[in-house]
């Protein structure tokens, strides 16, 4: 059994909840999935002040007590994870920021490998593309798999043509997330996430105190000499790609500090 959990930026239980919901029951109904709606208006979660403790000292010496980590435990005991935000003024809305700003700490340290992951926007007219593509971006950073995400126009009252091209845009994305959580977990990485990982890697070996909780987490990792964050085979083109993103960061980093 999968477990699948949706992430609501919102408290209005009305179109970005009612897709989160469709959504799941699709998923649902391809067998051996469990899932989970989790509103995020029913946590406490303090709005980040930016001190960076997190990523110098490490997360648990954040000074925002709330439910950060009962909802990151959420994640971790996830096969699957959604995130759904109404399009509040061409973003997410502030719930859903305040949510990705506590989990900061883990762009620096992603974490959230093997899992699949997507997103859900609902908007009265328009820009919620951009915020799929910003969710989607988000996911990769976070460590997840992502399964492109989607945007639906719920403007009142909503024409039967827009449900009907919500149905389908719900119903292909639940296949598309059915198909990769039965995927192998940790897939070769695409070149775009090795160039992140290289270069993302060399820039904390380089500048960072090695006493911070970036540098040691890479370094706990054993992310400084791995090829990827998890075990992964490189055919010859990634290997040499993998050397040359290693050696442009290095000269980058060198060419800054002058
Ligand atoms: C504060 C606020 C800002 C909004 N900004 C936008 C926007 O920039 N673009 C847009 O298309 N819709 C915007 N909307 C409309 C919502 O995205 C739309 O009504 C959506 O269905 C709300 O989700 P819900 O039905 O789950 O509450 C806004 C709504 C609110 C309340």
């Amino acid at each position: 059994m999968k477990k699948v959990t949706a992430f609501v930026g919102t408290a209005r239980k009305k179109h970005t909840h009612g897709a989160v919901r469709q959504f799941l029951d699709n998923l649902e109904s391809h067998g051996g999935v469990e899932s989970e709606i989790v509103a995020l208006s029913d946590f406490r979660l303090g709005i980040c002040k930016g001190c960076k403790v997190c990523f110098e000292k490490g997360e648990e010496c954040c000074p925002l007590k709330d439910d950060r980590d009962v909802l990151i435990d959420k994640i971790i005991k996830s096969d699957g994870v959604v995130f759904a935000s109404p399009n509040y003024s061409f973003q997410v809305s502030a719930m859903m920021k305040i949510f990705l700003d506590r989990l900061g700490f883990a762009f620096h340290r992603p974490r959230f490998f093997g899992k699949t992951f997507t997103s859900i926007v609902a908007q009265g007219i328009y820009g919620g593309g951009k915020i799929v593509k910003y969710l989607d971006f988000v996911g990769m950073g976070l460590g997840f798999n992502t399964v492109r995400g989607t945007c639906f126009t719920a403007f009142e009252p909503m024409t039967e043509k827009e449900k009907q091209k919500m149905d389908g845009a719900l119903a292909s994305q639940s296949r598309r997330f059915y198909n990769q959580l039965g995927k192998p977990a940790y897939p070769t990485p695409t070149m775009l996430k090795l160039m992140a990982f290289r270069m993302g890697r060399t820039s904390i070996r380089l500048e960072l105190d090695y006493r911070s909780s970036d540098y040691g987490y890479y370094k706990d990792k054993g992310w400084f000499e791995s090829d990827y964050f998890y075990p992964a085979r490189l055919g010859p083109l990634k290997k040499v790609a993998g050397s040359l993103f290693d050696s442009v960061q290095t000269r980058k980093t060198r060419n800054r500090k002058g």
